[in-house]
């Protein structure tokens, strides 16, 4: 059947065009680090599909109905029924976006000595758990490290390992299972219900509650439709329903599947919890009915919420990500297979095999993508989760050295795919021309986002 894409542009954005030495300038003014560099020097950014999204016409509209009031805002009460709508837990706070609820909730959860496991704790999201004094403890499935098998559900905990840790010596230590949906730093992929379900048989059986961070719930429970035997006839949203149903509570940053700037909720059911982190979130992010956000926003979100399970849009955002997946691959690039949503995983260390780890091939891929396109994104490898010693110089590698390219949602089309498959071909005809990258100043913690690099001259 021939393809109808579900929307059109209602507004546009010109985009930057630079010339490759302007990019050469801007990478060395940046120390290297995309994180560093302008906006307006950025032809595709594909750094994050966080906030980045395009809104609907229905969202400005609702905005306009925005009610700012400070206490029991009828905005707020459009959202909590929006959320309510998918997320059937008792208690429901707004909070600015997600890392503010990662950090009331583990605060009320975690502690020194205390350990948090998770299928793969996202970066902001371990930094919240150790900062609290506690361990992240990643237990992915044994799946997830074949980066080219076509598994449906490499984001999946490994249960095996869950039920060991847990009735192990360090069992009473955990306070809580984190089921990160779909599992972001694990290369985009999706967990499985059946595998939620078994998840909470366990937690329950410890007495241990299972959190949702459930930023990506919406595409989580498609691609469950999609790849999960017994769902084929679901709904998304009764999909996303039930895997909140089977967990104690959760938190999503609403900045990607509530498809707003900003924004984020805790959810959970028990009063008690709930009133701890209520406390918390009056004293630091606001009113329990705004939580830091502006009527404007809720309302966005509000709307967001209801469009984002719709089956249309997310089939087009499957077809979408298939399709960049698809240009990298007739570039010559390897990716995370089977493609997620929100982001295409490069497999640098596969494209520069001449760059060992402590030379960085996710970062310098990264580099040589904004170079020579102006295309920014970031590593997920030895420069984000590597081992330093005290000379910056790498001493344990990260498992794989990968470049994610995140899609902001309903903001490129497939020629920006084609763009992004020209410039990757572009790289891959002489990989060896990407030089290796050392670190010439790292900062201790959240390295990735912070430090300055320099490529190595060969
Ligand atoms: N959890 C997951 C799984 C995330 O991907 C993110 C953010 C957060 C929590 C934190 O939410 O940004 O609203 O504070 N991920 C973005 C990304 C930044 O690019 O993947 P936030």
């Amino acid at each position: 059947m021939p393809y109808l894409r579900p929307f059109v542009a209602a507004v546009v954005r010109p985009i930057p065009i630079t010339t490759r030495e302007q990019r050469i300038q801007e990478l060395d003014r940046a120390g290297h680090n995309p994180f560093n560099i302008p906006a307006d020097m950025v032809s595709l950014d594909l750094l994050s599909d966080s906030g980045t999204g395009a809104v609907s016409i229905d969202q400005q509209a609702w905005a306009q109905r925005a009610d700012e009031r400070y206490a029991g805002a009828e905005s707020f009460y459009r959202f909590r029924e929006a959320v309510r709508d998918i997320v059937p837990y008792r208690h429901i706070l707004p909070v600015h976006q997600g890392r503010a609820a990662e950090r009331v909730l583990f605060s009320a959860l975690l502690g020194p000595g205390k350990i948090s496991i998770s299928n793969t704790h996202f970066d902001t999201t371990r930094a919240n758990v150790e900062r609290l004094g506690a361990q992240a403890l990643d237990l992915p499935c044994p799946e997830a490290s074949d980066l080219d098998s076509e598994e449906p559900f490499k984001g999946n905990i490994d249960l095996e390992a869950l039920k060991n840790v847990l009735s192990g010596p360090d069992g009473h230590r955990v306070g809580q299972i984190l089921l990160t949906i779909t599992n972001n730093g694990g290369g985009g992929q999706p967990v499985s219900i059946a595998n939620i379900e078994a998840a909470s048989a366990i937690a329950r059986s410890h007495g241990v509650p299972l959190i949702l961070d459930a930023a990506r719930f919406a595409e989580n429970a498609w691609l469950v439709t999609r790849r999960e035997p017994g769902y084929q006839d679901w709904t998304p949203r009764d999909v996303a329903r039930r895997a909140f149903e089977l967990a104690d509570g959760a938190i999503a940053s609403l900045k990607k599947d509530g498809l707003s700037p900003e924004g984020a909720f805790i959810g959970v059911h028990d009063s008690e919890l709930a009133d701890r982190c209520e406390v918390d979130v009056i004293a630091t992010e606001g009113f329990r009915t705004y939580g830091g956000l502006t009527g404007h926003t809720l309302e966005i979100l509000a709307q967001g919420l209801r469009e984002v399970l719709d089956p249309h849009y997310l089939a087009d955002r499957e077809r979408e990500a298939s399709f960049l997946a698809e240009c990298a691959r007739n570039a010559g690039v390897s990716t995370v297979q089977p493609a997620g949503l929100h982001g295409i995983y490069l497999n640098a260390g596969r494209l520069l095999p001449h760059l060992g780890p402590e030379q960085f091939p996710g970062h310098a891929l990264a580099c040589a993508l904004y170079r020579e396109g102006g295309i920014r994104c970031s590593e997920l490898g030895s420069l984000y989760l590597g081992e330093l010693n005290e000379h910056n110089q790498l001493v344990k590698p990260a498992p794989f050295e990968l470049v994610r390219l995140a899609l902001p949602r309903r903001v490129y089309d497939h020629s920006h795919w084609e763009y992004v498959g020209e410039v990757l071909a572009e790289i891959a005809k002489d990989p060896e021309q990407v030089p290796g990258y050392r670190i010439t100043h790292a900062p201790k913690v959240l390295r990735h986002f912070r430090c300055r690099t320099e490529p190595v001259t060969l």
